[in-house]
């Protein structure tokens, strides 16, 4: 259950049609981003200039492959999508980047995953267009300096934090997602009612909006499964009621979080007295690996205030507590604040 609320696409579900939005005004929420990309675009496309490379950053599922897909529609552009981890040797990115056109744009997902190597064979190519290449045998190869069309690289990652500096440094925009607001994910819920016909009271919409962690691709799963409901129980309108009911049955409490959630705010507050636990430590309890917390579990519960980095580890706070339903050892909060006050994050 919990793998199916957070992986893969939603549209994957139904071939037939997608939600995803195919413009910006369709695109909800990150206006500034939106507004400053038109200006962006509307420039490259009257100087007939590809656009600066953009780096797209954030948790899953907040809209960095539909925003990629949306800017190379807006620049009328030919879109070659790829992923960092597809990529195994230079041989493979320089001919990758051989094979773009004038305008091109090249969107490698998950960018944080590119290997060293690979990752230099980027460099001359983002910056001057240009592929610095070894031909030949180990000891008689001989280097080639090939032009490549001008083009550009839309990169996404839920990590920008492991990106070396060169690579950062090449991007001339960058943007990073963050979770959807309560009023934006309302906006997400009515626009998606109406496509696929349900009809949501306003209570549902907001019951909806609140329990899908910010997150639009997880509120068009929910939105789906709650449809499935409505469907098998006959219900023509579709209230709290309905959804509370399809949610619980899913494990989605109050405030969107799942199994996966209260498992690991059990396991920081009972295995390990609130924290601080080194990541490292609470995957191992967790049986996942470290890089799944990060990206994909930790953000919502960071953002929520249960859980806070700091340079000694994980800890929970009193709100995570109170959650849980467990009196917080240190109700005068000295010990975390003075964890918080070292914070890394
Ligand atoms: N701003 C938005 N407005 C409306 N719907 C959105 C928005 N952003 C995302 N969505 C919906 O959420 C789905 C997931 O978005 P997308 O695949 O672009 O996320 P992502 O950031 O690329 O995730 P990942 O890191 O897992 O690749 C989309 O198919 C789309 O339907
Ligand atoms: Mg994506």
């Amino acid at each position: 259950m919990i793998d199916r609320i957070f992986q893969g696409e939603e549209d994957t579900e139904d071939k037939t049609f997608t939600l995803r939005p195919k413009t910006f005004s369709e695109f909800i929420g990150q206006t500034s981003v939106k507004d400053n990309m038109s200006v962006f675009i509307k420039a490259a496309k009257s100087r007939k200039e590809p656009l600066d490379h953009v780096l797209l950053s954030g948790p899953p599922g907040l809209g960095k492959t539909t925003f990629a897909t949306i800017i190379a529609q807006e620049m009328n552009a030919n879109l070659k999508t790829t992923s960092a981890p597809s990529i195994e040797r230079s041989g493979d990115m320089a001919s990758l980047l051989s094979s773009l056109k004038p305008r091109d744009i090249l969107f490698i997902d998950e960018i944080h995953r590119l290997r060293p190597v690979i990752e230099e064979v980027l460099y001359p190519a983002l910056e001057d267009f240009r592929l610095d290449i070894n031909i030949g045998l180990k000891g008689q190869a001989k280097a080639v300096r090939i032009a490549l069309p001008p083009f550009t690289l839309i990169g996404a990652t839920t990590k920008a934090g492991s990106l070396t500096q060169p690579l950062i440094s090449r991007f001339g925009i960058t943007h990073r997602f963050d979770f959807y607001t309560h009023q934006e994910l309302i906006l997400i819920t009515n626009r998606n009612t109406a496509m696929l016909e349900m009809n949501m009271d306003k209570a549902g919409v907001e019951e909806l909006s609140k329990r899908s962690r910010g997150t639009p691709r997880i509120l068009n799963r929910l939105l789906r499964r709650v449809r499935d409901f409505a469907q098998v129980q006959n219900q023509k309108i579709i209230s709290p009621s309905l959804i509370d009911y399809a949610l619980t049955k899913m494990n989605i409490d109050a405030l969107g979080l799942d199994d996966m959630d209260r498992k690991i705010l059990n396991i920081v507050i009972n295995h390990f007295n609130g924290g601080p636990v080194g990541i490292e430590n609470l995957a191992t309890s967790l049986s996942e690996d470290t890089a799944t917390i990060e990206d994909i579990y930790e953000p919502y519960l960071i953002q929520l205030g249960f859980i806070k980095r700091t340079r000694q580890g994980r800890v929970a706070t009193s709100h995570a507590f109170k959650y849980l339903g467990i009196k917080a050892p240190h109700p005068d909060n000295k010990q975390e604040q003075s964890l918080f006050d070292n914070n890394t994050s």
